[in-house]
């Protein structure tokens, strides 16, 4: 077995429990969820609405129905850009940002679409304060990471937030790293649009993800097609979320993310916060104290469960292939599909190392990776 130190990626192990519900709703009833009327279809149905109902629960999102279910938070991501912006719209967004709204955005230039980024401080903290001085009079978006993928650097949405609704601009939170980490409260942050994985944080199966829609907000769907409704017009329906789903859903995948959520909601995720901090706290201040070592971004308190370092003097690639295959250890080392937010940190021409923790780590676990970082670098 590994000491799995990789839960950015994506987390693992899932809670114990989940695989058998998918593999109950796969052996025993997996119909097509809304679209025929017998019994197995109809109770594949209700489990997704179940599992809708615990996703909008889980992010303080008064109506389930605004809550599209899509494959990744890219999907997410893709609709809510391409689905809301056009000619002459000019977006507001930051370098700290993934491929999966950055590459979107530079697409979208051909469609006369424009943007901005706002740098983020060498820890990769973007100033609110920078977002607002960055606003035209033809911004219609501001869209950032809640917590970046390389740093864990929480961003500050409470206060982007309320910039927007004065200014009255949609808000798009990118919660990758976010969801599942730390509470988010969709309505209180003023978020118009969020995008979220079901498999990192909210510990359920790859393939899953969402957005959720402020009813204030209209959008154009991404894919065209089956919805299960009005099959005699060949125009979309505009309805949440079925004129957002088109085709057949991942309806296991999303039953085991229901079944996560309901894991998660019991336990709290506060309680995943705090116990996530301390152990990248606990990992920080060992690798912290050990010479040869850069670490970067924010201490503990300003970011996720995210350590992200170099040792001097070797590649990054190789320290993460040395913790795999000498120690057993996973992380993933590169720049994690987020080249601009390793400019911003300063690691451009090197990359990084990063290990993530997630719900099921240990100190020990942590203790073996911190043990294993110094051996590598004693050797080098
Ligand atoms: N976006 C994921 C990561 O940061 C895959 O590793």
């Amino acid at each position: 077995m590994m000491i799995y130190l990789d839960n950015s990626a994506t987390s693992f192990p899932k809670p114990a429990g989940m695989a058998a519900e998918m593999g109950d709703c796969m052996e025993h009833y997996c119909g097509n969820p809304g679209r025929s009327g017998h019994r197995m279809s109809m109770m594949t149905g209700e489990k997704i609405y179940q599992a809708r109902r615990d996703a909008a629960a889980f992010f303080h999102i008064p109506d389930a129905s605004r809550l599209i279910f899509t494959k990744n938070t890219t999907e997410s991501l893709n609709l809510a850009l391409m689905g809301l912006l056009g000619e002459g719209d000019h977006v507001v967004t930051t370098s700290m940002e993934h491929n999966s709204v950055l590459r979107p955005l530079e697409h979208l230039r051909s469609k006369g679409v424009s943007h901005t980024i706002v740098t983020g401080s060498g820890e990769g903290l973007v100033s609110a304060d920078d977002i607002e001085a960055a606003i035209t009079e033809n911004t219609r978006l501001v869209a950032v990471t809640g917590a970046s993928n390389v740093t864990g650097t929480i961003q500050p949405l409470d206060d982007i937030g309320r910039i927007c609704a004065e200014k009255q601009i949609l808000f798009l939170v990118d919660a990758a790293q976010l969801a599942g980490c730390a509470d988010i409260d969709a309505v209180r942050l003023g978020i118009s649009l969020l995008a979220f994985p079901g498999h990192k944080g909210l510990l359920g199966p790859l393939g899953t993800g969402g957005l959720y829609v402020d009813p204030s907000v209209s959008l154009t769907p991404l894919l065209f097609g089956g919805t299960g409704t009005e099959s005699r017009s060949r125009v979309q329906p505009a309805e949440f979320p079925e004129g957002f789903e088109a085709g057949t859903i991942n309806a296991p995948g999303i039953i085991g993310l229901g079944y996560s959520l309901r894991m998660l909601q019991k336990v709290g995720v506060e309680t995943v916060e705090v116990y996530e901090r301390e152990l990248i706290r606990y990992f920080d201040e060992m690798i912290g104290s050990m010479d040869f070592v850069d670490l970067y971004g924010p201490a503990p308190e300003g970011k996720t469960g995210i350590s992200c370092f170099n040792i001097r003097g070797m590649e990054c690639e190789e320290v993460a292939d040395r913790l795999n295959r000498d120690y057993g250890i996973a992380v993933r080392g590169g720049y994690h599909c987020a080249g601009l937010a390793h400019k911003t940190i300063g690691t451009w021409n090197t990359g990084a190392v990063r290990l993530s923790v997630g719900p099921f780590n240990t100190r020990r676990e942590l203790a073996a990776a911190a043990e294993a970082v110094w051996r590598i670098g004693k050797k080098r």
